[in-house]
């Protein structure tokens, strides 16, 4: 009886540490109440607006966090924009334990400056890192970390309504090892640069796509609906593949009927009459291949409180497609991201022919009325629960 009772007492000891220690590596936190901040002694000069390239520039100061098993999350660090330095055996660069979201700073009208629905982009870093075994972090927190961060930097947010300052939170694994396994070492940082407008023309140019079934960008079971930097570095090729054959982005196809998924590093619109004769707005289901969006959802989410069309979230095939096309039911394609907010398509190339969509001969109105909608709610135009205020 005595020895049981002392197994039970053992049993309940270990099971208490192990409950404790499972707890503790899942809910610490780092907190923005400690950010240490070191301000750089030389602001760099801002770019020219109208030069902005892409992911050229960037800010004076970066957010930096590690981490490790043992004693988990460092203070917040707030430092001048500087290299990383890594073992070269970083799991990060071995096996893409890196994860990273894209979001935008928007200067309003009224010289304020706005983050557009960033829990969304906190919650997909979230799942994104319990999906590559990296440290989890209180979302609350690193946004704040974050609204600090550009508070501080705010004068490289463009005084423009058509640029924006570009914020890049990323976290790898920095295990310096080279066995595949869960890493005892990550770091989370964040960098941020201004931007200038997608369509640097000014117009609304329409894009062509290269729908080629050879070529898959996510598969069920796989990591497609997180935003790993694995899932990007094999795409180059086929937008590579894509330029050599006269198109400018992937359509990427999934399965053996040819579903449509997504466009280039987009969501995929398509506005139509359906079979039923009514007008119906339709995007691929988030159903394990598609990234979550958080302009696709800022879409759905509008559409469904105009009330005016059908809104669906469904699987549609290129044969589907093809047939509606043919019919003239198909009346704008376009695909939806930060960079762009809505990006419409013109031409798709697909088992050797060209098809033409009508996108721009319809306006195109729907996509033109989303852009509108979200840049009046980004610059401060319109006053909207979708902005966080960073000053
Ligand atoms: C593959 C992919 N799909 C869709 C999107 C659009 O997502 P969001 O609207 O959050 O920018 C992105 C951009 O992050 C992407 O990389």
């Amino acid at each position: 009886m005595a020895g049981f009772v002392k197994a039970i007492g053992i049993y309940l000891c270990e099971f208490k540490s192990h409950t404790l220690r499972s707890f503790r590596s899942f809910s610490t936190t780092f907190k923005a109440s400690d950010l240490v901040v070191e301000k750089c002694c030389r602001p760099n000069p801002k770019p020219d607006v109208k030069s902005l390239v892409f992911g050229k520039y960037f800010s004076d100061h970066m957010l930096v966090v590690r981490w490790n098993t043992e004693k988990g999350w460092t203070r917040p660090e707030i430092k001048p924009f500087q290299n990383l330095s890594l073992h070269p055996a970083c799991s990060a660069l071995h096996y893409s334990l890196e994860l990273f979201e894209g979001m935008k700073a928007f200067r309003g009208i009224d010289n304020r400056i706005r983050l557009f629905r960033p829990m969304l982009n906190m919650q997909r870093m979230y799942r994104s890192a319990q999906r590559c075994c990296l440290p989890l972090f209180d979302m609350e927190e690193l946004l704040e970390c974050i609204r600090k961060l550009v508070e501080i930097d705010q004068d490289w947010v463009p005084h423009s309504t058509e640029a924006s300052l570009y914020i890049r939170p990323t976290l790898i694994g920095t295990e310096p090892s080279l066995g595949v396994a869960k890493p005892n070492h990550a770091l989370l940082y964040v960098i941020i640069g201004p931007v200038g407008p997608y369509f640097t023309t000014g117009a609304f140019n329409p894009v062509s796509l290269l729908a080629d079934p050879r070529f898959v960008r996510a598969w069920k079971g796989g990591v497609g609906d997180c935003k790993m930097g694995g899932n990007y570095g094999p795409t180059i090729y086929v937008q590579n593949e894509a330029a050599r054959l006269g198109c400018q982005q992937a359509l990427w196809l999934y399965g053996p009927d040819h579903e449509i998924t997504e466009v280039g590093t987009m969501n995929l619109f398509i506005y139509w009459k359906n079979t039923n004769g009514d007008m119906e707005l339709v995007t691929p289901p988030l159903d394990g291949i598609i990234l979550p969006g958080v302009t696709r959802q800022s879409l759905l989410d509008l559409a469904r409180s105009w009330g005016e069309f059908s809104v669906q979230e469904r699987k549609v095939t290129m044969s589907e497609f093809l047939t509606a096309l043919k019919n003239g039911y198909v009346k704008e394609v376009f695909g939806s991201g930060t960079a762009c907010v809505v990006c419409p398509v013109g031409r798709i190339l697909y088992e050797g022919e060209n098809y033409h969509i009508p996108t721009m001969e319809n306006g195109p109105k729907l996509a033109k009325r989303f852009l509108k909608e979200l840049t009046d709610i980004q610059y401060g135009r319109t006053h909207s629960e979708w902005t966080h205020l960073v000053i």
